[in-house]
């Protein structure tokens, strides 16, 4: 393992974005990572794992420390009985590439869940979502390395605390871990969720009966119109959370725009699509500024269109935010991590 020094961090990122790290190594095996970490010990810099750096948006300055770009790989398939299969998948191995062999295999679970950028490990973290589906309705456990004791541990999926794109591994406490491996458990007889609006309507239109194969193809059919080309454009995906309101402000709201779409996620709490306020109550989509902008398909993913800085987005970010709140009293919260901020 080679660590370098002065590494430019915006290539390793689906923003496009990003000064240099003062360290950078690519480590491979768990002995490596624990090579890297002692040295950020006793350089007494802090480091930062990048995984497929999908999700992030990095300092113009970049990172004074050590960033690790951690890319374990592997599989093991386990028949766990005639209904279901045990899937462990290494940390560094591509999300879609997952997905897509879960599809192959004819297993149901993931399907929901395709043409999601980035890597296996970055998705406990955030609990990915998409389609009416979340990785925390899969998986079975996490294998994670805490960095302060040097051991591996396993976490069980109510150990991970996972929540609307949350989970233990954000919490202060939480951080000290690496996500190592993940295992999910998938069904060979599942069913198929097309609940979520946009699939419901896919498959009246064509009035197909669904498959794996016809479902993934669905979903990354609709996610083409919605999210720009990563290999033209820089973008992380959803900039913000959808906000969840308590219910006496959702009422309140209703009455002044009475269009706001809202979803019930418990007795007393409603969700409102961020999407939603950016273009209706903001106006802000399709908007560009300093060459980052609001996607004209999608509102609430900011979009890096030529060389933007992150400041840049920082700034179009809080233009939102602010206009947002001033009309509303919603405060918008970031869904994409910061680094070197
Ligand atoms: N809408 C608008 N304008 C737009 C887009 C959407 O008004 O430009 C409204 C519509 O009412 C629509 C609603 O917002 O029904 C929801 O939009 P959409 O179905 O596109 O989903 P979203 O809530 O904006 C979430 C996730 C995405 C995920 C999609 C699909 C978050 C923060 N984002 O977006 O996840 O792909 O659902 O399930 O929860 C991500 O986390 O990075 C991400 C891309």
């Amino acid at each position: 393992m080679r660590i370098e020094e002065n590494v430019v961090l915006a290539p390793y990122t689906t923003f496009k974005i990003g000064g240099p790290a003062d360290f950078f190594c690519t480590v491979t095996t768990k002995k490596d990572l624990e090579k890297a970490i002692v040295f950020s010990k006793e350089k007494k810099i802090p480091y930062h794992i990048l995984g497929g750096g999908s999700n992030m948006l990095i300092a113009d300055s970049g990172f004074r420390g050590l960033v690790i770009k951690f890319v374990l790989r592997g599989f093991i398939w386990k028949e766990l009985n005639s209904k279901s299969v045990l899937v462990t998948v290494a940390s560094g191995e591509n999300w879609d590439a997952f997905v897509a062999e879960a599809v192959s295999r004819g297993v149901y679970g993931v399907e929901n869940l395709s043409g999601i950028p980035g890597s296996v490990g970055g998705t406990p973290i955030q609990n990915v979502g998409a389609y009416g589906a979340e990785v925390a309705d899969v998986i079975e456990s996490v294998t994670a390395y805490n960095t302060e004791t040097l051991v591996f541990q396993n976490f069980s999926n109510k150990e991970c605390g996972f929540g609307y794109r949350d989970s233990y591994f954000k919490t202060a406490e939480g951080k000290r871990y690496i996500v190592i491996d993940v295992t999910f458990l998938l069904e060979k007889e599942g069913k198929f969720n097309l609940s979520y609006k946009d699939l419901t309507k896919y498959f009246t239109d064509r009035g197909v009966a669904p498959t794996l194969a016809s479902v993934r193809a669905a979903v990354l059919e609709i996610r083409g119109k919605k999210f720009p080309d990563l290999q033209k454009f820089g973008t992380a995906g959803s900039f913000f959370k959808n906000p969840i309101v308590h219910k006496r402000d959702a009422e309140r709201l209703k009455k002044q725009f009475t269009d706001m779409p809202m979803f019930s996620v418990s007795e007393n709490k409603i969700k409102i699509p961020a999407a939603w306020l950016i273009e209706h109550i903001g106006g802000f989509k399709g908007i560009e500024s300093n060459s980052v902008g609001s996607f004209e398909n999608q509102a609430l993913v900011i979009v890096n269109y030529d060389k933007a800085r992150a400041l840049d987005v920082l700034e179009f970010a809080h233009s939102i935010t602010e206009d947002i709140f001033l009309k509303t009293g919603i405060r918008l919260e970031r869904e994409v991590q910061l680094l070197g901020f």
